[in-house]
C-alpha cells in the first residue's frame, strides 16, 4: 500500500515477500513514527506481519525514552508486527531476531559486517549503523502483539548535526560504491525474519553467540549508577551477565560502552 508522496511503491515489497507472513506493507513519506503508528494498529487487532515504513519521521522513538532522529530518505525506518507464542520474559527473542536479520541484509547487500552490542545495536567499530526498539501491547488472554521498530542508516549525507556524526555511520560511509536501495534491505531483512520466527527457540543461541558484547569488558550506565565489569553472558531471559569487582550483576536494561576485548 503505497503511502501518498512515498519515494517507494510498496506493492512491489509486498510481491517479492509473497510466501512469507510479512504485509501488507505502508509506506509513509513521513509519519511521527511508524512504531507510533503500528502500536496503535495493534491495539485495534491488526494482524501479524503487517510492516510500516517511513522515508522521515517527525517523532521517531529511541530506546529508554530517547528520540530518533535521521535525515529524511537517508535511513530504513520500519516497523514490524509481530503476534509471537511466547511467555513475556522471551520477547525480547523477536527483537534480538530483527537485529540479527538486519546484520546479516547488511553483511549479503552491503558487505559490511556489523557486531551486534547488547542489547540489539548494530555497531561498526565504535559508531551505531542502526537501533532496534520493540513495544508489546500485552492483554490478558490475547497473544501479546510485539511491534519491533529498526533504524538503519543507509546513505547519510555528508553534513550531519554532531551529535550524530560522533556517534553514527551509515552504510554508503562503509564501502565503496552506492549503498543498498532500502526497499532491497527490508526486503532481506524480513526474509531473515520469517526464516527465524519459525524457530525463535534458535534465537537465543544465535544471539548470544554473536552477541560482541559478550567477552567484552563493559561499563552499564544504569541512569543513577553504573557497573564495571566482563559482559559472560546473555541469560535466556536476554539479560546481560556482567561480572564485576563487587559481583556478578544480570542487567535487564542499559546503556554498554564497550572498551577492549579480553
Ligand atoms: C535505539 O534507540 O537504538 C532504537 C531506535 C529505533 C528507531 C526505529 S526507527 C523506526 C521505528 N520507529 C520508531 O519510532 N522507532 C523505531
Amino acid at each position: 500500500m503505497p503511502g501518498e508522496g512515498a519515494t517507494v511503491d510498496s506493492s512491489d515489497v509486498e510481491r517479492r515477500l509473497a510466501g512469507t507472513r510479512f504485509g501488507p506493507v505502508h509506506w509513509f513519506a513521513e509519519i511521527d513514527s511508524t512504531n507510533r503508528w503500528l502500536l496503535d494498529r495493534a491495539r485495534e487487532g491488526a494482524a501479524e506481519g503487517v510492516v510500516a515504513v517511513a522515508d522521515h519521521q517527525t517523532a521517531g522513538r529511541g530506546r529508554l525514552g530517547r528520540t530518533w532522529t535521521a535525515p529524511p530518505g537517508a535511513s530504513l525506518l520500519t516497523s514490524i508486527l509481530l503476534r509471537p507464542d511466547l511467555p513475556p520474559a522471551r520477547l525480547h527473542l523477536v527483537t534480538a531476531a530483527v537485529a540479527l536479520a538486519a546484520a546479516d541484509a547488511c553483511a549479503a547487500l552491503a558487505g559490511v559486517e556489523p557486531e551486534l552490542k547488547w542489547p540489539n545495536d548494530l555497531l561498526v567499530g565504535d559508531r551505531k549503523l542502526a537501533g532496534v526498539l520493540a513495544e508489546a501491547d500485552l492483554r490478558e488472554g490475547a497473544p501479546p502483539a510485539v511491534v519491533v521498530g529498526i533504524g538503519l542508516n543507509v546513505r547519510w549525507p555528508r553534513d550531519l548535526p554532531p551529535e550524530l556524526a560522533e556517534v553514527a555511520t551509515a552504510l554508503n560511509r562503509l564501502r565503496s560504491g552506492p549503498p543498498p536501495e532500502r526497499a532491497d534491505l527490508l526486503v532481506a531483512l524480513l526474509e531473515g525474519l520469517e526464516r527465524r520466527c519459525q524457530d525463535l527457540d534458535a534465537v537465543a543461541a544465535e544471539h548470544r553467540g554473536r552477541c560482541a558484547t559478550v567477552g567484552r569488558r563493559v561499563r552499564v550506565d544504569l541512569g543513577a549508577s553504573a557497573i564495571e565489569g566482563v559482559a559472560v553472558d546473555v541469560t535466556d531471559d536476554g539479560h546481560l551477565v556482567v561480572d564485576a569487582a563487587n559481583g556478578r550483576h544480570v542487567v535487564p536494561v542499559g546503556d554498554v560502552v564497550h572498551s577492549r576485548s579480553v
